[in-house]
């Protein structure tokens, strides 16, 4: 952990993101409830759902943090990895579920086999990446054929005038929020600059076609402060390499 807070910048050196993370890894979670104003566990519900997996199955939970975005498939007898690099949010996601599955790696290059999982999943993860696209195509690459890809992301309202005020909301009252219950406020002008410079929803689902997943589509939750982005592998065409 870092003497001095770290707040990463828009460019998004992936040692200040970990470092970052790491440094606000203990107040993450009551954090994230402040901030959303208690919306997260729906928006949890919605993403699980979105996966759609069934024990038996896979999953992996990628940029998964303190793998709270990870509990509801442990919950219900899925079999899911935790996977994060910020080696600060795996200690606090292990000490609170020792049952969850938590392995060390980054979304760019991930250290998993090709068509090893049923699902793939990043809840507030993708934005923070230095290369998203990269991270998709990763992501693509250790889902079988036919599995699923579902993307949880701040995204942009869709009616102007709410957008006004959500983005007065996240510019003015996260670091305001942050100063008072944070561990690092610096971290949380990040976090609000991030979501305003993130692409909106139809520039990702753009992202993931590039990326090769198919059947594309979102929808928007709370007016669209968050986006839900679906997608499928396709399965390779007959006679092609299996891989
Ligand atoms: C906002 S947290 C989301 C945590 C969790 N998914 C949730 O919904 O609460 C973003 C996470 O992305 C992780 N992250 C950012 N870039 C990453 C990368 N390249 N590889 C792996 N994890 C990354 C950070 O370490 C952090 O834990």
């Amino acid at each position: 952990m870092s003497s001095q807070p770290i707040r990463a910048s828009l460019d998004k050196r992936p040692d200040e993101v970990a470092t970052m993370f790491d440094d606000v890894a203990s107040r993450y979670d009551l954090m994230n409830d402040l901030m959303t104003l208690g919306q997260t566990p729906r928006w949890r519900r919605i993403v699980f759902d979105a996966v759609g997996a069934v024990p038996g199955q896979r999953v992996l939970d990628l940029a998964a943090g303190t793998g709270t975005s990870s509990e509801p498939y442990a919950d219900a007898g899925i079999d899911v990895v935790a996977c994060d690099f910020s080696l600060g949010m795996l200690k606090v996601g292990k000490r609170r579920r020792p049952d969850i599955d938590f392995v060390a790696g980054d979304a760019m290059n991930l250290p998993f086999a090709d068509d090893s999982f049923d699902a793939v999943t990043i809840s507030y993860g993708l934005r923070n990446v230095n290369d998203p696209k990269k991270a998709l195509a990763e992501m693509l690459r250790v889902t079988k054929p036919g599995g699923r890809v579902v993307v949880a992301e701040f995204s942009r309202p869709t009616n102007r005038l709410f957008r006004q005020v959500y983005l007065e909301y996240i510019m003015r009252w996260f670091p305001v929020l942050a100063a008072k219950a944070s561990s690092n406020p610096d971290a949380y002008t990040y976090l609000a600059e991030s979501i305003r410079a993130w692409p909106d929803q139809n520039e990702l689902a753009h992202w993931l076609q590039g990326a090769g997943w198919s059947e594309v589509k979102y929808r928007n939750i709370n007016g669209g402060i968050v986006a839900v982005h679906r997608g499928v592998k396709p399965a390779p065409a007959d006679g092609a390499d299996a891989r």
